[in-house]
């Protein structure tokens, strides 16, 4: 009996140690750790960073902040007048920018030829994998429109597979490169009412964990950007609270913590920003898996309610 008393306790010193452990790396990463140093990837010395769906919310502070740390900036969406306006604001940094249109919902092999040319006429040091898109509110899987499902999985997962393979064999060659890949907490935790979405973020943390590990040897960095929500135009949030920040704090912070892991317990993954570093401990370590989709279903059950009541109420006024 008191041989078992004394297992019991050893155990439990163990669990404690072990939290106390995961809890003061975490206090680590998120206030203390630097991330790599992005000279390391060719900042300031002639390299280009490409930024997919870079022209609003997170691709556009991504391609600016990048700007700012000295890379020049190929730039790629879908709107040649918003590219040009980018270009010209990230010209004023001080470095070269190329826009290239491409929609990436609709992607022709002229597309991929005319990237696959600018990628080889320069040195590419970074590639932002971050255009994609979500539902317009949370709605049963067969509710969404086939065309937006369709999207979905042409933004969300085939541009980031096709860029990345169209980026790495000349990564290899330099052995020097980092590839950012902006995931989702959908992939954290399965969102009910959000499934593509869901399912779409998580290949790309995923596909971001198995390329990393493939690549590590080539001196190459693979990043799964895990984000909870951010104020842009794809959440339709606004205003910043201490959980939802705007895109500029929150991609200052991506930046400054490359390869650093915060929140996120996952391999190659990203939870930088201090309070969804927190919300990521708690929903990865501390909350059981089927409690938090429980959480998720009440949630965003509740968001399709109210979607579809603001919905029928525009319908009556129109
Ligand atoms: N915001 C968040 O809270 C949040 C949370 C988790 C993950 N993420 C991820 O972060 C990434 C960016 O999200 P965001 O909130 O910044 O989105 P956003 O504000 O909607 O911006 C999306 C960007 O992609 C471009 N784009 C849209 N469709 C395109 C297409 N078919 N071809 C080429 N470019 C296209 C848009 O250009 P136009 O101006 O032409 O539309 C815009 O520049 C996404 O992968 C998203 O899943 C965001």
């Amino acid at each position: 009996m008191a041989a078992l008393q004394t297992l019991f306790t050893y155990v439990g010193i163990g669990i404690v140690a072990y939290y106390i452990s995961v809890a003061l790396t975490l206090l680590y990463d998120v206030f203390l750790r630097q991330g790599a140093r992005l000279e390391k990837f060719g900042a300031g010395r002639g390299a280009w960073a490409i930024v997919t769906g870079c022209t609003d919310g997170l691709g556009r502070e991504a391609a600016l902040e990048l700007a700012r740390r000295k890379f020049n900036i190929l730039l790629i969406s879908r709107s040649q007048e918003k590219l040009t306006a980018m270009a010209e604001e990230i010209r004023q940094l001080g470095v070269e920018a190329h826009t290239l249109v491409v929609d990436f919902a609709q992607t022709t092999a002229d597309d991929w030829t005319r990237i696959q040319q600018e990628i080889d006429a320069h040195f590419v040091g970074v590639l932002v994998n971050n255009v994609g898109a979500s539902y317009d509110h949370p709605m049963f899987v067969e509710e969404v429109d086939p065309v937006a499902l369709d999207r979905m999985v042409d933004l969300n997962v085939r541009a980031m597979i096709k860029m990345t393979t169209l980026t790495l064999p000349q990564m290899k060659q330099r052995r020097v490169g980092l590839i950012v890949n902006n995931g989702s907490f959908a992939a954290l935790q399965p969102s009910p009412f959000l499934a593509a979405y869901s399912g779409t973020k998580a290949f790309v943390k995923c596909f971001s964990q198995s390329v990393a590990a493939e690549v590590a040897p080539f001196n190459i960095t693979v990043e799964h950007l895990q984000t909870y929500f951010v104020c842009t135009q794809m959440t339709k949030m606004r205003r910043p609270t201490f959980f939802i920040p705007l895109p500029k704090p929150y991609i200052k912070c991506v930046f400054n913590k490359i390869g650093v892991q915060g929140g996120s317990s996952e391999p190659f993954t990203s939870v930088p920003f201090m309070p969804h570093a927190l919300m990521a401990f708690v929903a990865e370590r501390v909350v059981p898996k089927q409690l938090g989709i429980s959480y998720n279903y009440k949630l965003l059950a509740g968001l399709r309610k109210r979607a579809l009541k603001k919905k029928e109420r525009e319908a009556q006024q129109k």
